[in-house]
């Protein structure tokens, strides 16, 4: 087994309730009940292991963590590990005591998603009244004096609203706002077809945040995750399988990336079992893809594979069946003709949006 450098990022999710049904979640369509989650004694346990493994970023995700009454708990054990953390939230009960809590027991910043600038959209897409929600956090947290990132999942239903939604980022104050184009596991591939955008909407959003970003002349952040299946080109997936960064899923299982409790025969291992250090250096599920010995053509000779590690295997499997595969979404893979089919058909270039939207099996518990 190859010796990996250490990782430096953790992203903890913490559980999966939510009190929003998002139709482009990322989480497992088979969501971990709030009775399996991690104690607080066992998050504690995960941080301090982390900190002394080397990591130095916690995202604290879910689902929605503030659904966790201890949450203030496992933010004084990451920060007395000499982890910097970031709350990961749909604003959803987040009040000024709470805030006050986290911010005295070390958080440093607040990530709140926005599903829409129109706030009957937003409540819509999210198939939860949070709009008013979310506005009061932002207010809060920039009262508070923390970074406040926006997080945008990108989709049919939204990016034509793409500059309203910037601006409704820059009025609340952000100092980041992420447009994260929708990539397609857990829920969000189960909503793939009321989801996949157009190749004109994708055009017309890239010219708005290029007009944007030189408006903004760096003083925001304006960050574009890539629409992979529209690019021709594999994204660098986690920065490599194994490679810079661990997810712990609500239950404790820990995985490479947070999609891959869909792979089969994985058999991730669980922070109840064994150490991180060990399930990072010597587990086969941390071992599997990492590096480029699994790697078969036309990855294993291709110049670009230092830079994509041959794209995402959450991906290959989803769309081949196998996860060895090269990414489909490359235009090199010689399945990337099932990734044409997808954002062709019933999506020709130059097409309209649809004007129906919305038709959504939203996120929630069962498998929706
Ligand atoms: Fe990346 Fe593999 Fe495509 Fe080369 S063939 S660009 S390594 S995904
Ligand atoms: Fe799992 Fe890309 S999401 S490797």
């Amino acid at each position: 087994m190859t010796a990996a450098p250490r990782p430096w990022a953790l992203l903890a999710e913490l559980t999966h309730g939510c009190p929003l049904h998002c139709p482009y979640c990322s989480n497992p369509l088979e969501l971990v009940r709030r009775s399996r989650e991690l104690s607080t004694a066992e998050w504690t346990e995960v941080m301090r292991q982390a900190g002394e493994f080397g990591v130095v970023h916690t995202h604290l995700s879910g689902g929605e963590p503030l659904l966790r009454p201890d949450l203030a708990e496992i933010v004084i054990a990451a920060e007395s590990a000499g982890i910097y953390t970031q709350l990961v939230t749909s604003g959803v009960g987040l009040d000024e005591p709470r805030l006050a809590a986290l911010i005295a027991a070390g958080l440093r910043s607040v990530q709140l998603s926005l599903q829409h600038a129109d706030p009957a959209a937003s409540d819509r897409i999210a198939g939860y009244r949070s709009f008013a929600a979310k506005e009061r956090a932002a207010a809060l947290v920039r009262k508070a004096g923390l970074p406040l990132g926006i997080n945008v999942v990108l989709h049919r239903d939204n990016l034509d609203a793409l500059d309203a939604i910037i601006q409704r980022g820059l009025d609340w104050g952000a100092d980041r706002i992420e447009l994260a184009n929708t990539q397609f596991y857990g829920w969000a591939l189960r909503n793939r077809d009321a989801l996949l955008p157009t190749r004109d909407q994708l055009a017309r959003a890239r010219e708005t945040v290029e007009r944007r970003r030189q408006r903004l002349g760096g003083t925001v952040d304006l960050v574009w995750v890539v629409p992979d299946y529209f690019d021709g080109v594999a994204k660098p997936c986690m920065g490599g399988w194994g490679a810079v960064s661990l997810t712990v899923a609500p239950d404790g299982t820990a995985l490479p990336c947070p999609a891959a409790a869909s792979l089969p025969d994985l058999d991730p291992p669980h922070v109840r079992d064994h150490t991180l250090e060990w399930i990072w250096d010597h587990s086969t599920a941390f071992n599997r893809y990492r590096g480029e010995e699994w790697m078969r053509e036309p990855c294993r000779t291709c110049s670009r594979r230092t830079e994509d590690f041959g794209g995402c295997r959450c991906q290959a499997y989803a769309l081949t069946g196998d996860a060895a595969r090269t990414d489909p979404a490359c235009a090199l893979s010689p399945d990337h003709g099932v990734i044409r089919t997808l954002t062709d058909a019933g999506h020709p270039a130059g097409a309209q949006a649809p004007a129906r939207t919305g038709g959504y099996a939203y996120r929630k518990p069962g498998g929706g």
